[in-house]
C-alpha cells in the first residue's frame, strides 16, 4: 500500500526529529535537506530512512548531534577538515563553502574531512559547488562491505564518485554512482521490504558467489562495478579520501548499520572554477552543445531515447515534487515509532 509525502512536510519533520535529539537548528536544516533531496530524486536509499540511522548513532554517542568540526589545516588551495563526529552534512556544507571559497580565490580548491559521517547522496554536494559556478567533485569512502574483485572477504566500501558542472539543475550533468554495481541501501531496502529477489551483478553470496537472492546478498557482499575496474575506482577514491585525509582506513571504520564503533569515514570536495578557463556562459553553451550531441545520438534497439547523466533524477524530481514522495507501510511505521520516542507530532501524510 503505502502513502505519499510532500517533500516539505517530509522536511519539517526531519528537522524535527533531529532538533528533538540536541541538534542545533542549522543543522538539522541541512541534514533533513540533503535527505530529502535523496528522496525526491528517487535515490530513496539515500533518503530520509538513513535518519533512523544516524538518530541511533546519536543515542549512542557515536553522532556528535552539536560538533561542527573544524580546519586542521587550510595551506593555499587545500584544507584538511576535522569533522569531529559531527553530523555528516553539518560538518560537508563547512567543507563546500570552504572549498567554494578556495576556488573562488585560487582557481581550485581541496578541502578532504576526516573524522566524518554519512554525508546522504554525494550529488548534494557536488551541486553545493556547482551552485557557486564550480565544478564540484565529491567523493567518501564507506563501510568495507565489498570484496576486491577475485576476493570473498570485505575490505573497502561502495565510495561513491560524483561530478555537478554549473549551469542551471534542471538541464545538466550530475553524475552520482557508487563504485559498486548498486549502492549498498539499495541490496539493503529490497531486504527491509521483503523482496525475495535482486538483480544479477548487484551481489555476492558470502563465498563470492554472483547471487539473486535478497537475504544471500545482504548476508554476503556487494560486487564491484564491472569487475576489476571497479576495485580500482573505489581505490582512487580511497586514496582521495581516506589516505589524504589521514582518516580511518579498511577495518578501522565502522558502519551506520551497527553501533560497536562510530563510522569515522573521510570526505573529498573539489571545486574547480572554470571561469579561469573561459567566461561562464561560454562554459555553459559548450555544456548544452556537448549533452546534446549526446542526447540526440540514435537509440539502440529497445530504447526510444539517450540520457545523459542526472536526467532520471530530475524527471522523478519534478514528479515527486507534483505528487508527493511514495512511502512504504514499513517505512511509515518505523517514522512513526522514531517520532513517538523523541515526542514529536507525526509525519504528515498526503492521499497517495
Ligand atoms: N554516502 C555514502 O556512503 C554513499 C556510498 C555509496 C553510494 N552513495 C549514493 O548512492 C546513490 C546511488 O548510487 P547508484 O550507483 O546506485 O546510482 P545509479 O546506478 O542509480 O545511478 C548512477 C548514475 O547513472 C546515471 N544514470 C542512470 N540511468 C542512466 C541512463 N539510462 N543513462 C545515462 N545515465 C544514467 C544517474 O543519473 C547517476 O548519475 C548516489 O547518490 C551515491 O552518492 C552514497
Amino acid at each position: 500500500m503505502g502513502q505519499a509525502v510532500k517533500a516539505e512536510a517530509l522536511e519539517r519533520f526531519g528537522i524535527a526529529l533531529l532538533e528533538a535529539a540536541g541538534t542545533p537548528p542549522a543543522y538539522a536544516r541541512e541534514v533533513a535537506a540533503n535527505l530529502v533531496f535523496g528522496n525526491l530524486r528517487g535515490v530513496d536509499s539515500h533518503g530520509i530512512r538513513l535518519l533512523l540511522y544516524y538518530l541511533e548513532h546519536i543515542r549512542h554517542g557515536l553522532i556528535l548531534p552539536a560538533a561542527g568540526g573544524e580546519p586542521l589545516t587550510e595551506f593555499g588551495a587545500i584544507c584538511v577538515y576535522d569533522a569531529a563526529f559531527g553530523l555528516g552534512a553539518a560538518t560537508s556544507a563547512e567543507c563546500c563553502a570552504i572549498a567554494n571559497r578556495l576556488a573562488s580565490t585560487h582557481g581550485v580548491g581541496v578541502v578532504t574531512a576526516r573524522r566524518a559521517n554519512h554525508f546522504g547522496a554525494a550529488a548534494y554536494w557536488a551541486r553545493k559547488m556547482a551552485d557557486a559556478g564550480h565544478i564540484g567533485i565529491a567523493f567518501c569512502n564507506a563501510s568495507t562491505i565489498v570484496a576486491p574483485w577475485q576476493s570473498k572477504e570485505a575490505k573497502y566500501g561502495t565510495n561513491p564518485i560524483c561530478m555537478a558542472v554549473p549551469g542551471p539543475y534542471e538541464d545538466s550533468f550530475l553524475l552520482d554512482m557508487a563504485t559498486t554495481t548498486v549502492a549498498a541501501n539499495r541490496i539493503f531496502k529490497a531486504f527491509q521490504n521483503h523482496e525475495p529477489e535482486i538483480p544479477i551483478g548487484w551481489a555476492m553470496d558470502r563465498d563470492g558467489r554472483p547471487t539473486t537472492d535478497t537475504k544471500a546478498a545482504y548476508e554476503g557482499l556487494v560486487a564491484p562495478l564491472g569487475g576489476y575496474k571497479g576495485t580500482g575506482l573505489a581505490l582512487m577514491v580511497e586514496i582521495l579520501t581516506s589516505v589524504l585525509a589521514g582518516g580511518a582506513m579498511g577495518s578501522e571504520i565502522g558502519g551506520i548499520r551497527y553501533t560497536a564503533k562510530p563510522l569515522s569515514v573521510s570526505h573529498f570536495f573539489l571545486a574547480i572554477d572554470v571561469r579561469r578557463f573561459m567566461p561562464a556562459d561560454e562554459f555553459e553553451a559548450r555544456m548544452r552543445r556537448l549533452l546534446h550531441e549526446i542526447r540526440t545520438a540514435t537509440p539502440a534497439a529497445g530504447y526510444d531515447e539517450v540520457l545523459v547523466a542526472g536526467d532520471p533524477e530530475i524527471r522523478m524530481e519534478r514528479e515527486r515534487r507534483e505528487r508527493g514522495i511514495p512511502f512504504s507501510d514499513t517505512d511509515l511505521q518505523a517514522l512513526r515509532e522514531a517520532a513517538e520516542a523523541l515526542g514529536i507530532e507525526p509525519l504528515q501524510l498526503e492521499n497517495a
